[in-house]
């Protein structure tokens, strides 16, 4: 029930079924008067008593707003001269619009901003990155997700804190997670690498950001892949890069065209295991291309390694970062795929002599990761339930590919071509009938899919195709959403 002072000033509006205490609510309702210039300088403002039986309350909560905006410098008060609204306010600054105009949606004066922030798409004009549909790319069989043993460890390790874990930790990350994720990938992944040598990270994009800021300068030319993933384009782009699109062939980077085109780039982006969206894998002569020319042209390989732990033909293929003697690859690694994103941690693994320039470049950005997260994962990984899991997905991932390339194949035919090897938890489909991407891509909102455009992924002249995620749509939901794609692709 709303009830306003209306004796005294018509301002004062208390809701006393809001969730709002009442002294905030005075307090704003002066605030606001005063800076819409409905309240001028010197104006009497009722007393306490006054004001509290006006409107009805305690005189507590009205004494506590006034003593707010009087420590604030809204109000001033003199013996014997009452509360008025503080004098030096200056008039200019509180305006003179009548109380009850609507604020202007515009402002004035200059407003100027980084020239080199791109303008990027809004994410109303991607409705496919909003549905939860089938498809939806990056999502994961949370369904499967061991969370029961995970809450074991968030409570003990909850338990277990104390003021020492409660302050700012390592700025690289804590030390018992950064070794398991050492010895991880020593083993799982061929990466040269020691505990000291690895940055926790909140996620892939962050790791990006880093390497970035320490490793090149704007106007720095960047070889990216053509198609390539449209999130690591935008970290460079945003921090001033050139851009170098470098086409991608079923071996992969296609590292002679890059080197006709830009011999001198100071950096290359790939993701030689699984590349993004293709699926193509680098082949080993491409991958020794690379490397030999990054060393001749005294250029970084940012490597990132975002989902190679799932391979279902063959044993996953080892890292860049391992064929590299020079010390040339910075190594990405996430949980976003193998555990799941919301957890928002990743990882580095820097070359030696870089270590103290990353560590300074991210002291800029935060202050560190979070301790009890990367001590529950750490955790999780020592106690085996990290390789368990993987090893459980792997079937069930591989599974889910297999019968959804199947059902492509029978239900779409000619319609489609599946590209991509058989790895990870999306795939890509190419159109063939003379379809827009994007336009499938919204109307299959319609139908409860979530497609991801493939055209987008390109810099220069594009293909289209479809990037369809496999990780959490569900052996049964299958053949029903290849049924309504065939329908979006048969009616225009
Ligand atoms: C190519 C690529 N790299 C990295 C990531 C993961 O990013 P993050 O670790 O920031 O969640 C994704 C997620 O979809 C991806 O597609």
């Amino acid at each position: 029930m709303k009830r306003v002072a209306s004796a005294i000033l018509p301002i004062i509006a208390i809701d006393r079924k809001a969730s709002k205490a009442l002294h905030r609510q005075i307090y704003d309702s002066y605030r606001a008067a005063i800076v819409d210039g409905r309240l001028r300088p010197g104006q009497r403002i009722p007393s306490t008593r006054v004001l509290a039986s006006e409107i009805g309350v305690s005189r507590f909560p009205v004494l506590n707003a006034y003593a707010q905006l009087l420590a604030e410098g809204y109000f001033e008060s003199r013996v014997g001269a009452g509360t008025v609204v503080s004098k030096s306010l200056p008039e200019q600054l509180t305006s003179s619009e009548p109380p009850d105009t609507p604020r202007s949606a515009t402002r004035s004066g200059t407003r100027a901003v980084a020239k080199r922030a791109p303008i990027l798409p809004g994410i109303e004009a991607m409705p496919w990155m909003l549905n939860w549909g089938a498809f939806r790319v990056g999502q994961v069989a949370f369904d499967q997700f061991p969370l029961h043993i995970w809450s074991v460890l968030v409570t003990r390790r909850c338990r277990g804190m104390d003021a020492q874990s409660a302050h700012y930790g390592n700025l690289m990350g804590s030390v018992a997670l950064r070794e398991a994720i050492a010895n991880y990938v020593k083993i799982a992944r061929s990466v040269r690498c020691e505990a000291e040598q690895v940055m926790i990270v909140n996620g892939s994009q962050q790791a990006l950001e880093i390497a970035t800021r320490a490793l090149l300068d704007s106007g720095s030319r960047v070889w990216v892949e053509e198609p390539g993933y449209r999130l690591a384009r935008d970290v460079f782009a945003m921090n001033g890069c050139h851009l170098v699109p470098v086409p991608v062939d079923a071996e992969g980077l296609d590292v002679a065209a890059g080197i006709k085109k830009c011999r001198k780039a100071q950096a290359v982006f790939v993701t030689p295991s699984h590349q993004f969206p293709l699926g193509v894998t680098m082949s080993a002569s491409r991958r020794l291309q690379l490397v030999d020319w990054a060393q001749h042209s005294g250029s970084w390989i940012i490597e990132d390694d975002y989902d190679s732990e799932y391979r279902y033909e063959s044993l996953p293929i080892a890292s860049l970062q391992g064929l590299d003697a020079n010390s040339r690859v910075i190594y990405a690694g996430t949980f976003s795929k193998v555990l799941f994103p919301s957890l928002r941690l990743g990882y580095l693994v820097i070359p030696p002599d870089l270590v103290d320039r990353f560590h300074m470049c991210r002291r800029v950005m935060d202050l560190g990761p979070p301790t009890f997260t990367q001590e529950v994962l750490a955790d999780f990984i020592e106690e085996g339930h990290f390789a368990r899991h993987i090893r459980r997905m792997r079937v069930l991932y591989g599974e889910l590919r297999r019968v959804l390339v199947d059902k492509l194949t029978q239900d779409l035919g000619s319609m489609v071509e599946v590209v991509g090897d058989e790895a990870g938890m999306h795939l890509a489909v190419m159109l063939q009938n003379g379809h827009c991407d994007i336009e499938v891509a919204k109307r299959a909102v319609r139908q409860n899919l979530s497609l991801w455009p493939l055209s987008p992924s390109y810099l220069g002249e594009a293909r289209q195709g479809l990037i369809l995620g496999f990780g959490a749509t569900t052996m049964k939901e299958i053949p029903g959403a290849v049924r309504r794609l065939r329908n979006l692709l048969t009616t225009k």
